[in-house]
């Protein structure tokens, strides 16, 4: 199978820019290390199982049919492996996988490019797809639907519109907003699932698996501890276990344990729960400038100099996930857990708000 990819970083550094494709060595070095140790096959990715059980009996129908999978849509939190699995479905289709983004589609001709690029059964990753422009959402739709592109040629009055039959493909579109995408697009996809947060268990398995291919040692317990502080996230789970091995080589004997994990992320700023530096900053200042809230989420981003998205789309899932944060119809607040994880006192009016 080859992964051919327009070269984004899908991450957290492009959700500030207009323009997606920014190269920088860390981002660069980051992709690679990234899909160095991404698995294959389903029998390495770990976790997702419904999920996974869903998809070998839809990939296993497509293959006895002799026909391409129906459209996929996955949404959820960043992190938790949308375009990792969509590269272990086109292995297991044996086929070839084309990955983009949508803001990297944002003239008709990139999307026009994209399609027509495509061979018969193969899959176009499309990350991102919530932010695809209306233009390209609506070639996008008669592609899907009959695997045909129309295209118009001349001007007014002499307007034509051409079919031009397009090879039956594959769409796999990620979104971390199923809720921002428009309903035409979304029932357009034949399956539709929202990955979840992984358990310490899993993360520990991953923990594991990613330190026996970089040759790091690791015990049980060692895994566990970084486990706990990965939010769920496989993609944090592997960027602290790389943290941690450069804390055990330097200031240990080599080995990960969970006394050299927990003593490396306490220096790295990251608390039992997983929280860094700006999610402990969003939270105390909801409780110290805004009493606890409700705050839109505007105002935060702007009082921690952050971009709202990355507030929205990498700090908050996980800080409602854990129970530490809220949403409400005027904006967030923090939970009596939030004030406990902070060792904050909860104020007797924002304690009867709760009750
Ligand atoms: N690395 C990132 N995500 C993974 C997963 N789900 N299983 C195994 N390794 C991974």
């Amino acid at each position: 199978m080859a992964i051919i990819s327009d070269d984004n970083d899908f991450g957290k550094q492009n959700l500030k820019t207009k323009n997606p494709i920014i190269k920088t060595e860390s981002i660069e070095y980051d992709k690679t290390f990234e899909n160095s140790i991404r698995p294959k096959s389903f029998d390495d990715y770990i976790g997702q199982s419904a999920l996974k059980e869903t998809l070998k009996i839809s990939i296993e129908a497509a293959k006895m049919r002799e026909k391409p999978l129906d459209h996929l849509l996955f949404y959820g939190p960043p992190g938790l492996g949308k375009t990792t699995l969509a590269g272990v479905i086109a292995e297991q289709m044996g086929t070839d996988i084309k990955i983009t983004s949508a803001p990297a589609l944002e003239r008709p001709r990139d999307i026009i490019g994209i399609l027509m690029s495509l061979k018969g059964g193969e899959i176009l990753f499309i990350d991102e797809i919530h932010r695809l422009n209306k233009v390209a959402e609506e070639i996008l739709y008669p592609a899907m639907e009959d695997f045909f592109l129309d295209m118009t040629t001349g001007k007014s009055q002499t307007v034509k519109t051409l079919r031009v039959p397009l090879p039956k493909f594959t769409l796999i579109g990620a979104t971390t907003k199923a809720g921002e995408l428009s309903g035409p697009l979304r029932d357009r996809f034949g399956i539709i699932y929202r990955l979840q947060f992984y358990s310490i268990e899993e993360l520990a398995a991953v923990i594991k698996r990613t330190a026996s291919i970089l040759d790091i040692k690791i015990t049980e317990e060692g895994a566990v501890a970084i486990a706990k502080r990965s939010r769920g996230t496989p993609r944090i789970a592997n960027r602290l276990v790389k943290r941690v091995s450069d804390f055990a080589l330097i200031k240990f004997d080599g080995v990960i344990t969970d006394e050299v994990a927990n003593y490396s992320l306490d220096i790295l700023n990251i608390d039992e729960f997983g929280l860094d530096t700006t999610d402990r900053a969003l939270l105390n200042l909801i409780i110290e400038k805004y009493d606890g809230g409700p705050v839109g989420i505007e105002t935060i981003a702007a009082a921690l100099s952050e971009d709202v998205r990355t507030l929205e789309d990498v700090c908050e899932p996980y800080l409602l996930q854990a129970g530490l944060l809220q949403r409400t119809p005027r904006g967030r607040k923090v939970s009596p857990e939030g004030y406990r994880h902070l060792g904050k006192k909860i104020n007797n009016l924002q304690q009867s708000l709760f009750d």
